[in-house]
C-alpha cells in the first residue's frame, strides 16, 4: 500500500529525539505516524525489538493493531502470533502488542520489566500512566544505531541524509491540558524530549469532509483543543458569562400574550426530565419563565407540563432527539418514547442536537454594552433572561457545568463532554438550535430610514420656508 506522508508525519519521520510527543487534535494522523515508523524501523533495523501499547488492549488490537497489519508491505512477517500478540519480520525484528494499564497498572509494569527494547510506542498517553513512560525509559538497552548502520552497509547504501535510526519512545496524545506529558515535554526544557504538534486539519486530505465540518461545529474551546490540539484551551467552565442577578435573573413578570412561546424537554429516564417554557420579545430578548424539573413517569411529567401550560399556545414544543428511537413493542408493531408524549396528549417535535447550541447560549448570556437592558432600561445587556425562582436549576446547571478532561472521545454527547448536570442546558440548547436563524434576523432590525431621514428633511424645508 502506498502511503503519501502528511507534512507533520514528514516532520516526525525527521526527529531524531530519544523521547518524541506527538500530540494534538483527533483524527490527524498521530497513530499512523507511529504505526508507519514501527514498520520502518522493522525494515530498516534488523533484529530490533518494539514494543507497541496502550492502556487498554482490545483498543489497542482494535487502533493501531488493525493499521499495522493493513500497511506492512505484504510477504515482510514472517509469523503472527495473536495468542501472545506478537509478530515477527522476515529478518528477524519483533514487535510485542502490550497493554498499559487495564486490567492494571502492575500487570503493565509487570511485563515490561523483563524487556529489553530498541524502541517503544504508546498509543493516547494521555490515558496512560507517567510510571509506565519511565519503566520503559529503562528497557531501551538495544543498541539501535549500530543494527541501523550495519544494514545500510550490507546494503552498499550511503549514510542516510537525516542520520542513523536511534533508540527512543514516541508517544501520542490528545492534549489534555496541564498533565503528566504536558510537565515532561512542555514545560521542562531537555533537549531529549520533543513535541510535533499534530492539527485535524494537518491530515484533511484524508479525512471525510464531514467528520471536519462535524468538528468544526464544536463550542470554541473544545475546538481549539481536540481539533487544533491547544493544551492551554479549556479553562473549564462551560460558560464563561454567569447568569447575573439583575441583569439575566429578573423578577418574574406577565408575558404579553402576542410574544411567541416555546416549550423545549429534555428527557430523563433515570436522571430528571426537564421542561423550560420560553418566550421571546420582538426585541429578540429570550426570557426562560418556567421550568419543571423533576424525575419520574412521562404521563406523569406530561400531565404537569400540561397543567403549567394551561391556556398558552406554542410555536413547538422541541423535546430530546434521542427519544425518537423506537424502543417498546406494542400490538406487534414498535413506539418510541416520544409517542409516550403523544399519547399524554403533549404534540412534539424531534429537537436538533447540535452541539454549537452551546457557544449561541453563551452568546445570549454575554452582556452587550450597546444594547438597552429592556427592564433595566439603561445600556449594558445580554439577550437571554431567567425568571428568578422559576428557573433556578436552569440557572445553577449553567453556573456549575464544567468541560470534563478527556472530551475529545465523545463529541455527540453533552453528557459525555461534561461535568455537572445538563438536563436543563440541553433543554436550552433544542430551544436555542431551534430559533437561531429567527433571532438573528430579528434582533437587529434595518434602520427606519424613513421615519430616521424624513422629519429632519422636513424641519430642514420648513426652516428654509419651503
Ligand atoms: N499518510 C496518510 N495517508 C492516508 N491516510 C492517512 C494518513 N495518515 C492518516 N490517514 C488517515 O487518517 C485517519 C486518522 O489517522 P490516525 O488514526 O492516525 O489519527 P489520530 O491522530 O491517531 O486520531 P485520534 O486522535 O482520533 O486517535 C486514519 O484512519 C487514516 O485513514
Ligand atoms: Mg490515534
Amino acid at each position: 500500500m502506498h502511503v503519501e506522508l502528511t507534512d507533520k508525519q514528514s516532520e516526525a519521520f525527521r526527529s531524531r529525539s530519544r523521547y518524541l510527543l506527538l500530540d494534538g487534535g483527533m483524527g490527524s494522523g498521530k497513530t499512523w505516524t507511529m504505526v508507519l515508523d514501527a514498520i520502518r524501523h522493522m525494515e530498516e533495523v534488523p533484529g530490533i525489538r518494539i514494543l507497541f501499547g496502550r492502556l487498554d488492549y482490545q483498543r489497542l488490537k482494535r487502533s493501531a493493531g488493525a493499521d499495522f497489519y493493513q500497511l506492512i508491505p505484504r510477504g515482510r512477517l514472517h509469523r503472527r502470533n495473536d495468542v501472545d500478540n506478537w509478530c515477527e519480520h522476515v529478518n528477524g525484528s519483533q514487535l510485542f502488542w502490550q497493554h498499559l494499564g487495564t486490567p492494571s497498572i502492575e500487570s503493565a509494569l509487570g511485563a515490561i520489566k523483563g524487556m529489553t527494547l530498541g524502541r517503544a510506542y504508546i498509543d493516547q498517553a494521555d490515558e496512560c500512566d507517567a510510571r509506565i513512560f519511565d519503566a520503559l525509559r529503562l528497557r531501551l538497552r538495544q543498541d539501535v544505531t549500530a543494527l541501523h548502520k550495519a544494514y545500510l552497509d550490507s546494503h552498499g547504501e550511503p549514510e542516510p541524509v537525516f542520520g542513523y535510526h536511534v533508540p527512543g519512545i514516541w508517544l501520542n496524545a490528545n492534549p489534555e491540558g496541564h498533565d503528566w506529558l504536558y510537565e515532561r515535554f512542555f514545560k521542562q526544557k531537555d533537549p531529549q524530549y520533543q513535541v510535533v504538534r499534530f492539527s485535524m486539519l494537518d491530515n484533511a486530505a484524508n479525512l471525510p469532509q464531514e467528520y471536519i465540518d462535524d468538528a468544526m461545529k464544536l463550542p470554541p474551546a473544545l475546538r481549539s483543543r481536540y481539533v487544533f490540539g491547544n493544551r492551554d484551551a479549556l479553562t473549564g467552565k462551560v460558560f464563561e458569562q454567569p447568569p447575573l442577578e439583575g441583569f439575566h435573573v429578573i423578577e418574574p413578570f406577565e408575558i404579553p400574550p402576542e410574544w411567541p412561546r416555546w416549550r423545549a424537554i429534555d428527557h430523563g429516564r433515570r436522571d430528571p426530565t426537564c421542561c423550560l417554557w420560553i418566550a421571546q420579545d420582538p426585541e429578540g430578548n429570550h426570557y426562560v419563565y418556567d421550568c419543571l424539573y423533576q424525575a419520574g413517569l412521562i404521563a406523569h411529567n406530561a400531565e404537569e407540563i400540561l397543567k403549567r401550560s394551561y391556556g398558552e399556545t406554542y410555536e413547538d414544543t422541541l423535546l430530546d432527539p434521542s427519544v425518537f428511537h423506537l424502543t417498546s413493542e406494542r400490538a406487534g408493531s414498535y413506539i418510541s418514547d416520544a409517542d409516550l408524549y403523544e399519547e399524554a396528549g403533549l404534540p412534539v417535535s424531534r429537537a436538533d442536537n447540535d452541539m454549537s447550541g452551546i457557544e449561541r447560549i453563551g452568546q445570549l448570556m454575554l452582556i452587550d454594552p450597546g444594547r438597552k437592558h429592556p427592564i433595566l432600561n439603561k445600556f449594558g445587556s445580554p439577550r437571554l433572561f431567567f425568571f428568578r425562582v422559576l428557573a433556578h436549576e436552569l440557572i445553577e446547571e449553567i453556573e456549575r457545568l464544567k468541560w470534563k478532561e478527556g472530551a475529545a472521545k465523545q463529541l455527540k454527547r453533552l453528557s459525555a463532554m461534561t461535568r455537572g448536570a445538563d438536563h436543563a442546558v440541553d433543554a436550552l440548547r433544542y430551544y436555542v438550535n431551534a430559533t437561531w436563524d429567527w433571532r438573528r434576523s430579528e434582533h437587529e432590525p434595518e434602520p427606519d430610514y424613513d421615519e430616521l431621514f424624513l422629519p429632519r428633511a422636513h424641519d430642514a424645508l420648513s426652516y428654509l420656508g419651503a
